[in-house]
């Protein structure tokens, strides 16, 4: 069993990490409808990968013989001024999810919980690569600027991207 404060805490973000794969899929419709479809293959990916992790903590809750609150989710921005208000805001999301799981980490500490203390530290290091994977993108769209030929050859960069997270997780 975990404290009461500790699964509350989780429920919170675990519906987070919903939100944060409603806010993707949103930034993906929006890449596509500009026929970023690279961008697009990337969001999308990413939404996934957010729901994986909303399903880890599921899946600890009822390990933890806790009951599964599924809170409601907002309607996410799905109207962006250019790809790099788009990147950015994803950048400004994962921030978010970082405090978010940095409080998490305080709750459980705090309440001596060093099985959920056990459980968080791989969300810990997924943030640091999250928001580098994402501050890189906005990077290298902020450098190519209005270049469309820019925007065009990051699209086919990004659209590479390959199940790198499920090949790592399954090492
Ligand atoms: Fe699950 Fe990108 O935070």
């Amino acid at each position: 069993m975990i404290p009461n404060t500790v699964a509350e805490s989780l429920t919170k973000q675990m519906n987070l990490e919903f939100q944060a794969f409603y806010k993707y899929l949103a930034i993906s419709s929006y890449c596509e409808s500009k026929s970023l479809t690279g961008f697009a293959k990337w969001f999308g990916a990413q939404s996934e990968e957010e729901k994986v992790h909303a399903m880890k903590i599921y899946k600890y809750l009822l390990d933890q013989d806790q009951e599964i609150k599924l809170l409601p989710l907002t309607e996410p921005k799905a109207h962006f001024t250019s790809i790099k208000d788009a990147v950015a805001t994803a950048l400004e999301n994962e921030k978010i999810v970082t405090k978010s799981i940095c409080e998490l980490m305080g709750v459980a500490i705090k309440e001596n919980d060093y099985a959920t203390h056990s459980f968080l530290k791989w969300f810990i290091d997924e943030q640091v690569e999250e928001e580098a994977n994402v501050r890189n993108m906005l990077d290298q769209v902020t450098l190519v600027g209005d270049s469309g030929q820019g925007i065009l050859m990051l699209d086919r960069e990004f659209g590479a991207r390959q199940g790198d997270k499920e090949e790592k997780e399954s090492e």
